[in-house]
């Protein structure tokens, strides 16, 4: 048991969070135990954090383990962009020592950024995939990982087999689910220009068939859109994942910028989610994520860092960049947190587990610290929400763990 003395901050829906003041936590092997008011508190404080807010372990929705080492590397096009850095950098995680350094550093970063679940594309290799398992287990944090398949238009060295790709996905599904509580495997076809119909029919039947994830993107850029009807000759890009079956209530969709009204229909008819990530559309001026429009509908969305198309690991950064890409459309604290925490666990399941700081859910909390002069107004909310990359992160939890 360990008694921490902190201030909570806590969403409770996209308008609103809760703010707590002076409270004790306290942590009973993975699981928050009590939260109790210090005015009311009777034992011994393990750790006084009194000048240090508590928040739940952020949710990064979105993001490529493989393209950590080449954020930052500028084509300010989506299709050049994956053909001179993406693609060749994916390769190199074929040199498994690669591999495990590349996750290795990952995962050590995403811990220090204060996210403790994320939803991860590895490189095209059953070894990397793997190697990303090992180390996701080695580090304790939680996470949803999937090797990225490919059977056609992909360059000569990354693999373009489909009973290959298929049967390697479905070994590492095998291999992982249900092996540890805190990771699962999720299918992840890369996106239609890649993968022919019959490989994602027959990934969603298998998926369908066993409850599993799916992940792929939608309607990021307009070659790509283009480069979908010219391949596929449907009338829309999510048209071609409503044939391969793929549109369910357990696929994730990254992007979704330009999408039709009749698109958003189907994707709000079927329960699909969607990877929203800001940053990553504004540095490959892929385009404005419809948001408003996705709210009306309905559809359930979360943040993405999109790493490394987004610059950063630090969901406190995507937070302010989903401001950023909405002309008339402001998006508030509450709700910008909320995409990061309790909104992204709900999407995910896992809300009865994770996403805020509730007694009996389990201890995945971030302690952020104010930079020094710098004056909180109004509880310093609004400043931890958009400004929160320039906090210190003094620790991070998962399962009531620190695990860096
Ligand atoms: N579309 C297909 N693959 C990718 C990728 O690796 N990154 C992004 N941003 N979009 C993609
Ligand atoms: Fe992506």
């Amino acid at each position: 048991m360990k008694n921490i003395l902190c201030n909570i901050v806590n969403p409770i829906s996209p308008e609103e969070i809760q703010f707590l003041p002076k409270q004790v936590i306290s942590i009973e092997e993975s699981k928050i135990s009590a939260i109790t008011p210090l005015s009311e508190f009777q034992g011994r404080i393990d750790e006084d954090r009194s000048n240090e807010y508590a928040l739940p372990g952020f949710i990064d929705l979105h993001t490529h383990l493989s393209q950590y080492y080449i954020r930052g590397l500028y084509e300010p096009a989506l299709l050049p962009w994956l053909n001179k850095y993406v693609f060749p950098e994916e390769e190199r995680s074929k040199n498994i020592e690669y591999a495990e350094k590349l996750s290795r550093d990952f995962f050590s970063a995403m811990l220090k950024a204060g996210t403790t679940t994320c939803v991860i594309y590895t490189a095209p290799f059953f070894s990397a995939c793997d190697m990303a398992f090992e180390i996701a287990q080695e580090t304790g944090i939680r996470a949803l990982i999937g090797m990225t398949m490919m059977d056609m238009n992909c360059p000569e060295n990354l693999p373009q087999n489909s009973h290959k790709t298929l049967e390697e996905s479905i070994l590492l599904y095998e291999k992982w689910h249900g092996k540890n509580a805190k990771l699962d495997y999720i299918f992840t076809p890369r996106f239609a220009p890649t993968c022919s119909l019959e490989l994602m029919k027959e990934v969603v039947k298998y998926a369908i068939e066993h409850n599993a994830w799916i992940q792929t993107h939608l309607s990021e850029n307009k070659e790509e859109i283009e480069m979908v009807k010219e391949i596929f000759g449907y009338k829309s890009y999510t048209e071609v994942y409503q044939k391969a079956g793929l549109l369910t209530q357990h696929s994730i969709f990254a992007h979704c910028i330009h999408l039709n009204d009749e698109e958003i229909k189907m994707l709000a008819e079927n329960k699909c989610k969607i990877a929203h990530c800001p940053d990553s559309n504004f540095f490959l001026k892929s385009g404005e994520f419809p948001l408003q429009k996705i709210e009306e509908a309905g559809i359930e969305y979360g943040l993405g860092s999109d790493v490394g198309a987004g610059t950063s690991l630090n969901m406190l950064y995507h937070t302010k960049m989903m401001n950023y890409r909405q002309s008339d459309y402001p998006v508030l604290p509450a709700k910008a947190l909320y995409h990061i925490t309790l909104g992204s666990a709900k999407l995910l399941g896992v809300d009865e587990i994770i996403g805020s700081l509730e007694i009996g859910k389990e201890a995945d909390i971030v302690f952020l610290k104010p930079p020094l002069n710098y004056p909180l107004k109004n509880n310093g909310i609004s400043q931890l929400v958009f400004c929160g990359q320039e906090f210190s992160l003094t620790e991070t939890l998962v399962a009531g763990r620190n695990k860096e």
